[in-house]
């Protein structure tokens, strides 16, 4: 097996494919966030916000390390000394810390709301899921805009085929 051969095995597919996928997985969650929000107090679905507290923690998780230990290496070694990069990578790290936190919460909310909890903060639980949402977005808008740009399209395909990874 050649070392190419490897590396796709290793990811599957090439890496900015597979946040493409990540980012699409992760804003159909959000649209099921904003219907779960849109819905409280009286119409909640108990089944999608269970399905919504099992699904956020892991698919969140696994899209922000794929990123960080794939992706954010990948920009960082094609764009080596610009500082503004650097600072960039940062604070996408920091976002992602910060909406794993939040998930965290999210997902306790949202199996009080599929359990039908009566001391629920519905007001803090509506506020907590459109925060959430609204800065994934955010986040996936600018991802997409800065990561799957032509110089990560380029360092991925400088990945793919340099010999000897
Ligand atoms: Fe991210």
């Amino acid at each position: 097996m050649t070392d190419d051969a490897t590396i796709r095995q290793a990811h599957g597919e090439n890496p900015i494919a597979a946040v493409r996928k990540a980012h699409h997985e992760q804003l159909l969650l959000c649209d099921r966030l904003e219907e779960i929000a849109d819905s409280l107090p009286d119409s909640v679905n108990k089944q999608k916000c269970l399905y919504a507290a099992r699904a956020l923690g892991p698919m969140i998780r696994s899209g922000h390390r794929f990123e960080e230990d794939v992706v954010f290496p990948l920009i960082s070694g094609q764009l080596e000394g610009d500082e503004k990069i650097k600072a960039t990578l940062n604070r996408l790290r920091f976002e992602h810390c910060e909406d794993e936190c939040f998930a965290e919460e999210l997902t306790e909310a949202l199996h009080a709301l599929a359990e039908g909890a009566e001391d629920i903060n519905i007001e803090a639980t509506g506020y907590m899921l459109r925060g959430f949402f609204e800065a994934m977005r955010r986040h996936i808008a600018f991802e997409n805009e800065f990561l799957l740009s032509k110089e990560a399209l380029v360092a991925a395909d400088n990945l793919r085929l340099a010999p000897g990874h």
